[in-house]
């Protein structure tokens, strides 16, 4: 990704200006900085970064400078990013299998928390990390929804096996913790109440006192319906892990698209109206819209035409297409868009931050992701 070094006031100075013919992202260090400050003094705990929500290094940088010095990191490449970055950061490396090529370079690296959900990566783990102040969080899963997509059919173990991989992590000699992830995008806080009791029962059956509670990411991020209230989320979790554990854990957080997402706007073009009034926009899924197949939520956005003129207050549904030869590069709702936009408009999506860069492709030779500064968005 190539970000530029000038800050614009906003994204339309910059479009209106240079009128690019690629997809823009937008950056707002000052929202990403006030939105880490918000995680750091309502969260009740560590406030961990997860990487993979947004590797760049601009990111990376706002988040030390707001005072975020620990991350979750999925890959020996996140570990090797943050290490160049921030040498003395902490690190958890919760993706819970790895080979054990990765988890020797994590243990060189300095890693001293890993979460599990299986005995064969236990024992992976076992064989080439020494148990001194090493900390092993056995992940849990519940069938709880309120996530807009669930993590559990991949990772995480049900309390049953929860319970035996705790014993064996305390018995093995390492730090005993709990983690869980209740699905990305998640808007019920009672997830969270219901992950925690579960996290008290797994470690009272397996009769391990637990260091650390990790109660994940998934914290959900704004939405074209509005923002969520994250201090009531802060404020369940902590009362929901004073009411189940007699010795309360510390707490840990890791939040990916809440703590990113509101500070980057993405930037699309209309390349091409048909006669039907089908759009074809400069992005589409292989690139910055990757997550609208996915990802069922409504997201805000703006239309701007190239010299600023007003477009029509009537709008009506547009089917929108990506710009490759692929047919499934179509997004799965209709944009609601003003009947008179035009060829070279722009689209503009908000809170666009999260599972953005990273997950770009350069299919049909799309892809090429600039990153413009911007004061507000
Ligand atoms: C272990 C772990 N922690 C945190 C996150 C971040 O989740 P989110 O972006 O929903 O906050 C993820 C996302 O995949 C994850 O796998």
């Amino acid at each position: 990704m190539n970000i530029t070094s000038e800050i614009w006031n906003s994204p339309s100075d910059y479009l209106l200006s240079r009128a690019p013919d690629h997809p823009v992202h937008f950056f707002a260090p000052a929202a990403l900085q006030a939105q880490a400050k918000r995680f750091l003094e309502g969260f009740n705990g560590l406030v961990t970064y997860a990487v993979k929500a947004n590797p760049e290094q601009a990111v990376l940088s706002n988040l030390l400078a707001a005072g975020v010095n620990a991350f979750d990191v999925a890959s020996p490449n996140e570990i090797r990013l943050l290490r160049e970055l921030a040498p003395h950061a902490v690190l958890h490396y919760n993706n819970p299998v790895r080979s054990k090529t990765e988890i020797r370079y994590a243990f060189e690296a300095g890693v001293k928390s890993f979460a599990v959900d299986g005995f064969r990566e236990l024992s992976k783990i076992q064989d080439i990390v020494p148990p001194a102040g090493v900390e092993i969080s056995v992940r849990i899963k519940l069938p709880v929804s309120g996530a807009v997509y669930d993590f559990g059919a991949k990772f995480g173990a049900t309390p049953e096996k929860a319970i035996e991989l705790l014993r064996n992590v305390k018995s093995a000699g390492y730090i005993p913790s709990i983690t869980f992830h209740p699905g990305t995008q998640c808007e019920d806080p009672q997830a969270w109440v219901a992950y925690i009791s579960a996290a008290a029962a797994v470690a009272c059956a397996a009769g391990v006192t637990i260091k650390r509670l990790n109660v994940g990411g998934g914290f959900p991020a704004k939405t074209a319906s509005g923002a969520h209230d994250l201090e009531q989320f802060f404020a369940l979790i902590d009362k929901a892990v004073a009411k189940a554990f007699t010795a309360r854990p510390a707490l840990v957080c890791e939040p990916g698209r809440a703590m990113v997402a509101e500070s980057f706007a993405h930037a699309t073009r209309v390349k091409s109206i048909n006669e039907k009034g089908d759009i074809y926009l400069n992005d589409g899924i292989y690139g910055g819209l990757s997550e609208f197949p996915v990802l069922n939520v409504q997201r805000s956005y703006t239309v701007l035409a190239p010299l600023s003129e007003q477009r029509s207050k009537t709008k009506i549904p547009a089917q929108v297409f990506g710009p490759t030869c692929d047919s499934l590069d179509v997004l799965p709702n209709k944009l609601t868009l003003p009947i008179d936009i035009a060829d070279e408009d722009y689209v503009i999506f908000q809170n666009m931050g999260a599972y953005v860069n990273g997950v770009t492709t350069d299919f049909n030779g799309y892809g090429q992701l600039e990153t413009v500064t911007v004061l507000s968005l």
